[in-house]
């Protein structure tokens, strides 16, 4: 399947979920969910547990729930991560923002609800009880304490602190990486991949993770809101800590190229078939969105 074959697949499922509220007098929370989940996004997190799971010999249609899973739970991330409380922006993916809609009282409990939907979607789902399992455990390792909330929880705290290379990565390998690792493995997961699949696609995620911080940094200070979908330098009004005030245009290039090139090279030593994975790590590397 081709990356657009792909997306086109997975925003068909997602513009199923939470219907069937319109006659329920709490009608207006499944709104709010759906307007930010089939709001667009280039769902490579949902891409990511579909391939890995053909790529490990399983079947992508029985991994949909769980793709569609990690979907729900990034968006619940971008709807608090836009509140006032916390990046405080009124644009995302072209549209805005969830409590510039419905209020703050109301994205917040969108969010919630779609964090708990997100491991309802796996666990109630067709595949073996100890694959859905699996699922459900890296999932709520990669968005607890140590992982996106952990991050989103240093990258509030240290706002405006000079921080050292270590500390960067401390933040976003919690807040970006640690979802784009779950999604790898939870579609090695879903299929029944073996321990070393888990580790290649691991490996294979926390670099594209990297490298998917760096260029949002970098596309933060470089590309226009209609371009991006969420306004510019809103990283600068929040005095974020970024790849771009640590190794600059030139530096965050050549670190994102070297990210990629590693993440491809993981792959070859353990799975066959990897042309998908390949060409979809190069296409976030220069992505504009
Ligand atoms: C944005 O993620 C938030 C980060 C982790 C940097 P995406 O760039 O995947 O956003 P969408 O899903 O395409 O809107
Ligand atoms: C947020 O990082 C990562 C999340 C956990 C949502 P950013 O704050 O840089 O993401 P954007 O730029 O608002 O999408
Ligand atoms: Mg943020
Ligand atoms: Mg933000
Ligand atoms: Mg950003």
């Amino acid at each position: 399947m081709t990356a657009a074959e792909y997306k086109d697949w997975i925003d068909r499922e997602l513009a199923d979920c939470f219907t069937g509220f319109a006659d329920m007098p709490h009608k207006g929370l499944a709104e709010a969910m759906r307007y930010s989940l089939l709001a667009g996004g280039k769902r490579i997190r949902p891409m990511l547990v579909l391939e890995f799971c053909r790529i490990c010999g399983g079947d992508p249609s029985a991994a949909m729930p769980v793709a569609l899973a990690v979907e729900m739970l990034h968006t619940y991330s971008l709807i608090h991560d836009d509140l006032p409380c916390m990046d405080n922006d009124a644009l995302r993916r072209g549209m805005p923002t969830n409590h510039v809609v419905y209020g703050e009282c109301t994205a917040v409990l969108a969010g919630d609800a779609l964090q708990a939907e997100a491991f309802g979607s796996i666990l109630r789902c067709e595949l073996p009880a100890v694959r859905r399992a699996a699922c459900a455990g890296l999932l709520a390792d990669a968005v607890g304490l140590d992982g996106m909330c952990g991050g989103q929880f240093l990258d509030m705290s240290w706002e405006g602190k000079n921080l050292s290379e270590q500390e960067l990565t401390d933040i976003n390998s919690r807040k970006t990486g640690a979802l784009l690792v779950a999604a790898c493995q939870m579609g090695v997961a879903a299929a029944g991949g073996s321990e070393g699949m888990l580790a290649a696609a691991g490996h294979y995620g926390a670099a594209l993770g990297m490298a998917f911080q760096i260029r949002d940094d970098m596309l933060d200070v470089l590309s226009t809101d209609a371009e991006l979908g969420k306004p510019v330098g809103s990283d600068a009004q929040e005095n974020k800590n970024t790849y771009m005030a640590l190794f600059g245009e030139e530096g965050c290039r050549k670190t994102v190229e070297q990210l990629t090139a590693f993440a491809k090279s993981v792959l070859d030593e353990v799975f066959d078939d990897t042309e998908f994975l390949k060409a979809l790590a190069d296409s976030m590397a220069s992505r504009k969105n």
